[in-house]
């Protein structure tokens, strides 16, 4: 009896805790990059076990973890979270120009910061174009629920005409880029898609 009532409180106080003590979020649908054995073999095993241990969590936090087995330049930690397309081939996205791709993003935290959605060079791990999405003021922690604008967690990009860049399978992602200003933490996701 006491042991299960001291569990309960204790799952009542991280619930409280938690969400202040950083900000957290990732893309849900589409099916963003997750991690692999690609992935693992260039961040090493500690920054792949932080970074699948919570897929809300900040890309500092796993990097904090890096031990003997993380290359930097081949994770690339800021791009796309370390994440391989290698390793995610099955979650490819066939779109044309003209799509509207609606995105869901799940923020277990709020905390002030700046985001936006680009298309990204797989390859050379660059922005194509300008931002599809750009928010100057995202997730703003000051805010209850009634004012969370409904346009951070669900809304909508329209495929430009990406098709010179973007026609083979593993050349393009869209890349979702949350940066929390005051807490110096930034989430990322990356869905693959082709131009079909
Ligand atoms: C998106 O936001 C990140 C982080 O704030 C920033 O470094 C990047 O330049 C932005 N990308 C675009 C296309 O504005
Ligand atoms: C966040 O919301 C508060 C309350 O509406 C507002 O005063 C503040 O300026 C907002 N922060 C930013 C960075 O816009």
């Amino acid at each position: 009896m006491m042991f299960s009532q001291s569990l309960v409180s204790l799952s009542a106080a991280a619930l409280l805790v938690l969400p202040h003590v950083s900000a957290h979020g990732v893309v849900t649908s589409p099916a963003p990059r997750t991690t692999g054995s690609a992935s693992e073999a260039a961040c090493g095993t500690a920054v792949t076990k932080k970074l699948a241990s919570d897929k809300y969590g900040p890309i500092q936090d796993a990097q904090d973890k890096a031990d003997s087995g993380y290359d930097e330049a081949a994770c690339s930690i800021y791009f796309c979270r370390g994440y391989k397309y290698e390793d995610n081939e099955d979650k490819l996205q066939t779109y044309a120009v003209g799509d509207v791709v609606d995105f869901k993003v799940d923020m277990e935290a709020h905390h002030t910061g700046i985001a936006n959605v680009s298309i990204v060079d797989v390859v050379t791990q660059s922005l194509i174009g300008d931002a599809l999405k750009d928010w100057p003021v995202y997730a703003n922690d000051s805010l209850g629920p009634a004012n969370w604008p409904a346009d951070e967690t669900s809304f909508s990009v329209t495929i430009p005409d990406v098709t010179s860049q973007c026609s083979e399978a593993g050349a393009c992602a869209i890349q979702w880029w949350w940066y929390g200003t005051g807490n110096d933490q930034t989430y990322e996701s990356c869905v693959d898609f082709v131009i079909g």
